[in-house]
């Protein structure tokens, strides 16, 4: 189950993106700046933030979508994460399908989703590919040295 993140969410979408082992420090804050942002700011439709419940009604993961900004109908998911103990359990897909269904329905063009080529990632890109995902950039170097940014898009239209 998909809905819109509430404010009550907070401490389990930071708890669970923190749990991941997959972020840094100032990664967790500008998770946590976009999630603030798309709280206490209603009016605002550059940030979007979904979770996906497990059985229990739980948060088991989440994700920050919104319109490229300057791009005609093309769509940014620019952060997800799934809690370590609920993941290949088909949340994260559950999550995609939902974004693409929902740009669909906004007659949207495409679909960007950016990662690192850290090895550590080498399942997150794996993960993007077997939904259709391809890569379409890669900036060199662009975390820090050795640690690329990697672009992914999948086209609707
Ligand atoms: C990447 C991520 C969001 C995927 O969510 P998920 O709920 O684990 O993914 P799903 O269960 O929908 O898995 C879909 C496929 O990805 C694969 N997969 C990716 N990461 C996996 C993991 N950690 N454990 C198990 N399977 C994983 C599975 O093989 C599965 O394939 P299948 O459906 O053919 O069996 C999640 O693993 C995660 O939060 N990772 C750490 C943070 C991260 O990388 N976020 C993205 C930053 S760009």
């Amino acid at each position: 189950m998909i809905r819109p993140m509430e404010a009550r969410d907070k401490d389990a979408v930071l708890g669970l993106v923190r749990a991941t082992g997959f972020f840094t420090e100032a990664e967790v804050a500008v998770a946590e700046e976009l999630v603030d942002i798309y709280l206490g700011r209603p009016e605002q439709t550059d940030y979007r933030v979904v979770v996906v419940e497990n059985d229990a009604r739980g948060v088991a993961g989440y994700m920050t979508w919104g319109p490229t900004p300057l791009a005609e109908d093309a769509y940014d998911l620019y952060w997800m994460a799934v809690a370590p103990a609920e993941q290949g359990k088909g949340r994260g897909k559950e999550l995609v399908r939902w974004l693409e269904a929902e740009v669909r329905r906004r007659d949207g063009r495409v679909v960007f989703i950016e990662t690192s080529s850290q090895p550590k990632y080498h399942a997150t890109r794996r993960f993007y590919i077997d939904l259709g995902y391809k890569e379409v950039a890669r900036v060199p170097d662009f975390y820090r040295a050795g640690d690329d940014r990697v672009i992914y898009a999948k086209y609707h239209r």
